[in-house]
């Protein structure tokens, strides 16, 4: 066979993948395959592909006999919403997705190209991980994309689609990247499997409750979105783009919403209860200020004392970091520091700026915070404020108390500007515990001690509890009414649109890790 002929069928065969059995099985589990997956991601008609016959080289253990173009990974590029996009999705149906030495070498020409042209990438994962037969050609493989996802990492954005096994090192990959989705039922990232933890440990467990999407979700925050099933893990990963720019020198994409920005809403002034013990939703909050429904909550099931995410403010994608009064008081602990430092310093290296809703009691206290570190954990917080150069805005909603004050995106980490609405309490503890300590002595020789105890919160409350006496040290730069929040959000980013900050040259700070 010649030519044309025998290139038909090369592709016809390449486009087969693993063979119409291994493909049914898959969609047997609800799975998508490799190409059924980038068809639905990219624009339709869009997509390009590169290293359609690229074969293992690998001879050892019958691997001659087993060589499928494509070596089980389908890359290449093509548009989302018109935009420039690499991607690369392992096809399970190919030696189980498994990572050999042309493999990885395909998904590192895409990230070198996606880094050369300055556009984001998207792994859709789908391997039983390092191909066996391929033995350290294929930790080689993972050697060289770790490297890569590290030096793209801050300059592209890059997301991680994980849509069946990811299992071993390969978990790293997408652990170094931007964004990592799971979806429900079918995908699992785990270090080592159910037969070794229980050979080594003795304990029993299963793929999903070892690492299955709700599990990273919520209690490791390995992963930053759930989704039910594939067309909606899809879905999200297209919402998500819509907020990010190609990379590290441009701007976030503008999207007018419709949104007046002037808007004003009466309902945020009487959203904090007049008793400081109880809560509210600050989802209700960002809702309001935001360009109507377009927050995308990032990470929602894990720290849930903090919440995070992408809006849109008069068009324009901003990042939000909020403590959440609903959840343990807003109180922030080591997994709401690692999870808002995180999305502070992907902010910042995207050009997209920072509001920061505050309403936080302190660092939690106790023994198992202090000696799970929450001394580094919420040292990230502030290192993460100070270095951000990207506008920074402020809204003191309530409490301010201590170190979180400090730490939420104060003024004195360098904020550009920070409102206060009329309910702040700004000071360096909430009036109850200053009482107690500053007072003990007073209160146990009143007359009446209940009685005495009362009347110095209310005089420590007038005194301290206000914004007051941080607005008159410029710490605050104005107090304003809750209902003129959106519009005095939006004049600031206007303001500071040309903003340009420096930091002294260095090769790289060393964040607390
Ligand atoms: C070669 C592999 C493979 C691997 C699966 N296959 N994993 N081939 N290397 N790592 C092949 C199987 O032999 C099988 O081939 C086909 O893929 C489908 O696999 P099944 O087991 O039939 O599928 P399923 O029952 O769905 O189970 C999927 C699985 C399981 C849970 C992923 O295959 C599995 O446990 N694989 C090994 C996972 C693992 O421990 N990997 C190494 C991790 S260490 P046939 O021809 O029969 O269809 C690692 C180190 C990386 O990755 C280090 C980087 C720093």
């Amino acid at each position: 066979m010649k030519g044309d002929a025998m290139l038909d069928e090369k592709r016809e065969q390449a486009m087969k993948g693993g063979g119409e059995a291994r493909i049914e099985k898959q969609h047997e589990k609800g799975k998508l395959t490799a190409r059924e997956r980038i068809e639905k991601l990219l624009d339709p008609g869009t997509f390009v592909e590169l290293g359609m016959f690229a074969e293992s080289r690998a001879t050892d253990f019958g691997m001659d006999k087993k060589r499928i173009p494509g070596d089980g990974v389908v890359t290449g590029y093509g548009t989302i919403d018109g935009r420039l996009v690499f991607v690369y999705a392992q096809d399970f149906t190919v030696l189980g997705g498994s990572l050999g030495e042309m493999h990885a070498q395909k998904i590192c020409q895409v990230l070198d190209l996606a880094m050369k042209n300055g556009a984001p990438v998207i792994g859709l994962n789908d391997s039983g991980g390092a191909r066996i037969q391929e033995g350290v050609d294929s930790l080689k493989g993972y050697g060289e994309i770790f490297f890569r996802n590290t030096i793209a990492s801050g300059v592209i954005p890059q997301i991680a689609m994980i849509m069946g096994p990811c299992a071993g090192g390969a978990v790293y990959s997408p652990a170094i990247m931007d964004f990592v989705l799971m979806v429900n039922g079918t995908s699992h990232m785990f270090i080592t499997g159910p037969q070794v933890i229980k050979a080594v440990t003795g304990e029993d467990v299963d793929f999903e409750s070892l690492g299955g999407a709700m599990v990273h979700n919520e209690k490791s925050g390995n992963a930053h979105l759930y989704a039910e099933n594939e067309e909606e893990a899809i879905e999200l990963v297209k919402i998500l783009l819509s907020y990010l720019p190609s990379n590290n020198v441009e701007d976030p994409p503008e999207m007018p919403t419709g949104d007046p920005p002037d808007r004003e809403d009466y309902d945020l002034d009487r959203i904090v209860p007049e008793d400081p013990k109880k809560s509210y939703n600050v989802k209700d909050v960002i809702n309001s200020i935001v360009d109507e429904g377009t927050f995308l909550e990032i990470h929602p099931y894990f720290a849930q004392n903090i919440v995070v995410g992408f809006a849109r403010m008069d068009g324009k994608t901003v990042g939000i970091v909020a403590n959440q009064p609903a959840v343990f008081a807003g109180v922030l602990d080591i997994n709401a520091s690692d999870k808002a430092a995180r999305f502070i310093r992907f902010c910042d290296a995207f050009n997209i700026p920072i509001i920061t809703l505050v309403d936080v009691p302190g660092y939690m206290p106790g023994v198992e915070q202090e000696h799970g570190g929450i001394i580094r954990h919420g040292a990230k917080l502030l290192y993460a404020y100070s270095e951000a150069t990207v506008p920074k805005i402020t809204v003191i909603m309530r409490k301010a108390y201590g170190g979180a004050y400090i730490g939420m995106g104060s003024k004195h980490l360098r904020t550009d500007v920070v409102y206060a609405w009329p309910t702040a309490e700004i000071a360096v503890m909430g009036p109850d515990g200053a009482v107690n300590i500053v007072f003990r002595k007073e209160i146990k020789n009143a007359e009446d001690p209940e009685k005495r105890r009362k009347e110095l919160i209310e005089e420590y409350r007038a005194k301290f509890a206000n914004p007051y006496v941080a607005a008159s040290r410029l710490y605050v730069d104005e107090v304003i009414h809750p209902h003129e929040t959106r519009p005095r959000i939006i004049q600031a980013l206007h303001m500071l649109e040309n903003k340009r900050e420096e930091r002294p040259e260095k090769k790289h700070g060393n964040i607390p890790l």
